[in-house]
C-alpha cells in the first residue's frame, strides 16, 4: 500500500467503510438516543461525485476492500455501481434489513458481494423495543432472499445487551443450522448519546460457555488476520457463529480499518475523536496529492489501540447512527 496509509504501528489500511446517509429507518436504542440526532444540511454532505472521488483515491493508494454503512445505506444503491469500475475484491453493505428486500437483486446485480444484516432479537415485541421501529419479520425475509438470489456471502449481526436479548442467543444459533450464515454476536459498545453501562454488556466467553453447554463444544474454524470476529461452528450446522469482542479482548492490533463519514470526515479509529475534513479540502479546490497527504497525517495519528471502555464510555464521539460501525 501507499506509505499514507500506514501508520506508525505496522498497520496496513486496505479496507475502507463509507457512510452513505445520516438516515435510518430504524431508531436503535444502541445507536441513537430517542429524539434522534440532528442531521447535516444535505449540502454538507458528500455527493456521489465526492465519493466516487475519494473512494478512487484510496483505491489507488491500496484500498482493496470498500463497505458502505450508514445510517441504513440501502437509501443509495445506486452506489455499488459507481465503485464497481474500481475493480475492488469486494463490495460489502451492512444493513438492518427493513427495506432491502426488495432491493437484493438489483444489489447483487451491481456487484454487492458481502452482506451484513442487523438483527437482534428474533421476538417481536422486543424488537420494537430495541429499535423504538417495528419490522423484525421483515429483516429475517430479507435475510433469507438474500441466501435465495445468491448474495455470495451472507452475515447477521446481534448486538448483545444483558438483560435484554441475552437470553436468545441459543435462538440465534438455531438459525445456522440449515442456513449458510455467519450469525455473529457483538458485545454491546460505548458510544455518544447511546448510555453505554458495563453491566449491559455481555463478556463473550459468557456466551461462547452458554452455547457450548447447550451443543457441546464448538469447532473453531480459521479467522482471517484482519476479522472483527472469532469463528466457530455447531458441528454439523450449515452456517457459523463469531464474536466481535471489540470490549472484552480488542483486535486493534492488526486492525485495517479507515472511515468516511457522510459528511466527508475521514475517521482512523471507530473510537478516535480525531477527524480529518476531507470534503472541504475538496471542495476548497486541493488536488489528489494533497488530499492524499492529509489523509496519511490522520492516518500517521491513529493510536495503537482504543482507550479502554471506562474512556469510551465519557467520551464525545460520535453516536453510532453518524459512524457506520
Ligand atoms: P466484514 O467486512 O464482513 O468483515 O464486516 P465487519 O465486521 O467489519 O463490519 P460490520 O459492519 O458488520 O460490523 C460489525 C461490528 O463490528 C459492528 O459492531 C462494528 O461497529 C464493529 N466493527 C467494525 N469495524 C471495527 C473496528 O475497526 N473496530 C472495532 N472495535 N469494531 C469494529
Ligand atoms: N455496539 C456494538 N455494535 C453496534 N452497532 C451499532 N451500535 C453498536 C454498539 N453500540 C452495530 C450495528 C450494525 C453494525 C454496523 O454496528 O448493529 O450491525
Ligand atoms: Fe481499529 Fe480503532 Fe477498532 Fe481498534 S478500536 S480495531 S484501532 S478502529
Amino acid at each position: 500500500v501507499a506509505p499514507e496509509l500506514q501508520d506508525r504501528h505496522q498497520r496496513q489500511h486496505t479496507y475502507l467503510r463509507i457512510s452513505l446517509t445520516e438516515r435510518c429507518n430504524l431508531r436503535c436504542t444502541y445507536c441513537m438516543p430517542a429524539e434522534g440526532v440532528p442531521l447535516t444540511p444535505t449540502e454538507k454532505l458528500l455527493t456521489s461525485e465526492e465519493l466516487q472521488r475519494l473512494a478512487r483515491l484510496f483505491v489507488g493508494a491500496g484500498v482493496t476492500k470498500i463497505r458502505l454503512t450508514g445510517g441504513e445505506p440501502t437509501v443509495r444503491k445506486d452506489i455499488v455501481d459507481i465503485l464497481r469500475p474500481l475493480g475492488l475484491q469486494s463490495i460489502g453493505m451492512t444493513s438492518n434489513g427493513i427495506a432491502l428486500k426488495r432491493k437484493l437483486p438489483a444489489l447483487v446485480a451491481h456487484g454487492l458481494g458481502v452482506l451484513n444484516v442487523s438483527l437482534d432479537t428474533l421476538d417481536p415485541f422486543k424488537f420494537e423495543i430495541m429499535t423504538r421501529r417495528r419490522g423484525m419479520e421483515r429483516v429475517l425475509e430479507s435475510v433469507d432472499e438474500a441466501i435465495r438470489v445468491g448474495v455470495p456471502k451472507v452475515k447477521m449481526n446481534c448486538v448483545v445487551v444483558r438483560g435484554v436479548n441475552d437470553r436468545e442467543v441459543l435462538d440465534f444459533v438455531a438459525l445456522t443450522r440449515d442456513r449458510p450464515v455467519d450469525m455473529r454476536f457483538i458485545e454491546y459498545m460505548p458510544f455518544g448519546g447511546n448510555r453505554w453501562e458495563q453491566k449491559k454488556l455481555v463478556p463473550y466467553r459468557e456466551l461462547l460457555a452458554a452455547i457450548e453447554e447447550q451443543h457441546g463444544s464448538l469447532e473453531k474454524l480459521s479467522d482471517d488476520p484482519h476479522d472483527t470476529s472469532k469463528a466457530y461452528r455447531v458441528p454439523g450446522h450449515a452456517g457459523q457463529i463469531g464474536f466481535i469482542t471489540s470490549m472484552s479482548d480488542h483486535f486493534c492490533g492488526t486492525c485495517n480499518r479507515l472511515r468516511i463519514t457522510a459528511d466527508g470526515h475521514l475517521k482512523v479509529c471507530l473510537f478516535g475523536n480525531e477527524e480529518v475534513n476531507l470534503r472541504d479540502r475538496m471542495r476548497d479546490g486541493e488536488t489528489d496529492e494533497q488530499l492524499l497527504a492529509a489523509i496519511g497525517a490522520g492516518v500517521k495519528r491513529k493510536r495503537a489501540q482504543h482507550a479502554g471502555m471506562d474512556v469510551l464510555a465519557s467520551s464525545d464521539n460520535r453516536p453510532m447512527i453518524l459512524i457506520g460501525g
